[in-house]
């Protein structure tokens, strides 16, 4: 029997990731869609064939016959969603960052962990093959000691408006949960957890500007800068940026990550999927394809030849189906959500109090 899913928010990421990656899943099926806008959620309807739809997502909750559920809404809404569904015993996949603080992350976990079921956190960008092998280099000694982490997110969303991104209220924060949440995640996922943090942050624009010229308060942050120390000792430096002039947006601007080791460093590029740049101690960089095993996780239906591009985000949702049939948790889970929101509410604190800001509980795990 596949396991039937529901999508909770049928906006601009279940339509690119979540209809795709789980359509891909040769035992799973999108069976329930749930969004108040009727659009979206006519949209969706028309590119799954799924008539089964709700405007209301506890009513989907109370109603459909599914397994599992992807929750794809604004920020504001995960925490309610993921804890009604984990109550009525759906596996849940959330999108990042997992929740408006750390207090909700808390509780999503504990539900979750409460009712048995799977859950997961759609941190993406730990499935380009890139980082899937820069993982395996790191953590398997290639480059020795990890000594500096550093991570750059720049992208030039100019002055457009951005919706509920753009609201404190409905998102939690601006540039740090947006695109900083992915890149502390590579840093947890390669050099493990931090013990430190000092950040800046800043506001570029009070107002963006829509389609018809109309202009809405910005009450989140454009730009964040932080420095970090690790429970290793290895030191940490991120940037990331909404209005980098020069650098455009999308997948080819700049997403760059990079550890130097005791031994040895390698970068990642998401403009460069399938490979990464790597040094020996004393050398330059050079380029090294991604081998074929690093492609796509471990039994991914896709074929990773055919799009290296966008086909690496199917392979979350294939990740979340496999925990599911296998009955083992997810990679990453709900535990690896919390952690970066507590990285998060640090860097929020660091940057409002003008200090830095202690992370030992999170360093000892
Ligand atoms: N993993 C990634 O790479 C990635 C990329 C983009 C967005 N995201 C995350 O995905 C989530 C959605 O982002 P998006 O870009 O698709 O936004 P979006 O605005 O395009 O879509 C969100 C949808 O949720 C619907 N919605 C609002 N309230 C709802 C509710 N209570 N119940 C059900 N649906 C509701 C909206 O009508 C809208 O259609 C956010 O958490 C965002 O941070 C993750």
């Amino acid at each position: 029997m596949p396991i039937r899913v529901a999508l909770i928010g049928t906006g601009n990421i279940s339509v690119a990731n979540h209809i795709p990656g789980i359509g891909l899943c040769r035992d799973a099926q999108v069976v329930a869609l749930s969004d108040p806008n009727p659009s979206a959620l006519a949209e969706a309807s028309s590119v799954t064939g799924v008539t089964r739809t709700y405007a209301d997502p506890f009513a989907l909750l109370k109603d459909a016959p599914v397994d599992a559920v992807i929750v794809a809404t604004p920020n504001r809404f995960h925490r309610d969603l993921v804890v009604a569904a984990a109550d009525s015993g759906r596996h849940v996949l959330c999108e990042k960052p997992l929740a408006m603080s750390v207090a909700e992350a808390q509780e999503m976990v504990l539900a979750a962990e409460r009712a048995g079921v799977r859950h997961m956190t759609a941190f993406t960008y730990r499935f380009v093959p890139a980082m899937q092998y820069m993982h395996h280099l790191v953590t398997s000694g290639a480059i020795g000691t990890p000594w500096h982490f550093r991570a750059q997110r720049f992208q030039d969303w100019d002055r457009r408006a951005i919706g509920w991104r753009q609201r404190l209220s409905e998102a939690g924060s601006g540039e740090v949960g947006d695109m900083l949440s992915h890149r502390l995640d590579f840093a947890h996922f390669l050099v493990g957890p931090m013990r430190r943090v000092t950040a800046l942050t800043s506001q570029i624009w009070p107002t963006r500007v829509d389609e018809a010229g109309v202009e809405h308060v910005s009450d989140t942050e454009d730009w964040v800068g932080c420095l970090a120390e690790f429970a290793s000792g290895a030191t940490g430096v991120f940037e990331s940026v909404k209005t980098a002039t020069g650098y455009a947006g999308g997948a080819t601007s700049r997403d760059f990550c990079e550890v130097n080791g005791s031994d040895g460093a390698v970068i990642y590029e998401l403009s460069h999927p399938l490979r990464v740049l790597r040094a020996g101690k004393g050398g330059n960089y050079a380029e090294e394809a991604v081998p074929a095993e690093f492609r796509k996780i471990a039994g991914s239906p896709r074929n990773s030849e055919a799009d290296a591009w966008q086909g690496f985000r199917y392979d979350q949702d294939f990740e979340f189906i496999e925990a599911i049939h296998l009955h083992r948790a997810c990679r990453p889970s709900f535990i690896d959500g919390l952690r970066v929101q507590e990285v998060m509410a640090a860097i929020q604190a660091s940057a409002v109090e003008h200090r830095t800001v202690g992370l030992e509980a999170h360093a000892r795990g």
